[in-house]
């Protein structure tokens, strides 16, 4: 069955239940589809020192790769209010480690509408893993 981007919206939106944002009150979640057809999922998990924070994209990833799935097909961030939720420049070069350029990132400010956005339009002149012969 293909996953739609309702879908993916769906499974951001559950796991946002569960961001751990006590400092910033921002609850953000992200939903990647990955190779394997599977979605894998994550939320924002904050810390009392402050750096140590994760996003939410950033813990999808780690889910994904956990799960065994290497690349990141298509990605849909939900957060508060009416501006999109854009990952922010960490996230998007770390999402570039496992996607390709056309990759398709939604970013979605629940109260607002989705902003459709490529991974290239994101992190144009981007740095990757080919730069290091992989
Ligand atoms: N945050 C994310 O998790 N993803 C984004 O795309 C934007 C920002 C988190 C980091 C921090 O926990 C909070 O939102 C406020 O910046």
């Amino acid at each position: 069955m293909a996953v739609t981007d309702q879908t993916l919206f769906e499974a951001a939106e559950a796991i946002r239940a569960h961001a751990y944002a006590p400092y910033s009150h921002f609850h953000v979640g992200a939903a990647i589809l990955a190779d394997d057809g599977n979605i894998y999922s994550g939320c924002n998990v904050e810390n009392a020192a402050y750096p140590q924070g994760n996003c939410a994209e950033a813990s999808a990833i780690a889910a994904m790769i956990a799960g065994g799935a290497r690349r990141i097909k298509r990605v849909y961030v939900t957060g508060p209010g009416r501006e999109p939720v854009t990952p922010c420049g960490g996230c998007r070069q770390r999402i570039r480690e496992f996607a390709d350029p056309d990759v398709t990132v939604i970013s979605h400010g629940v109260d607002g509408t989705p902003l459709e956005s490529t991974l290239g339009e994101l992190l144009p002149h981007s740095f990757g893993p080919e730069f290091l012969g992989r």
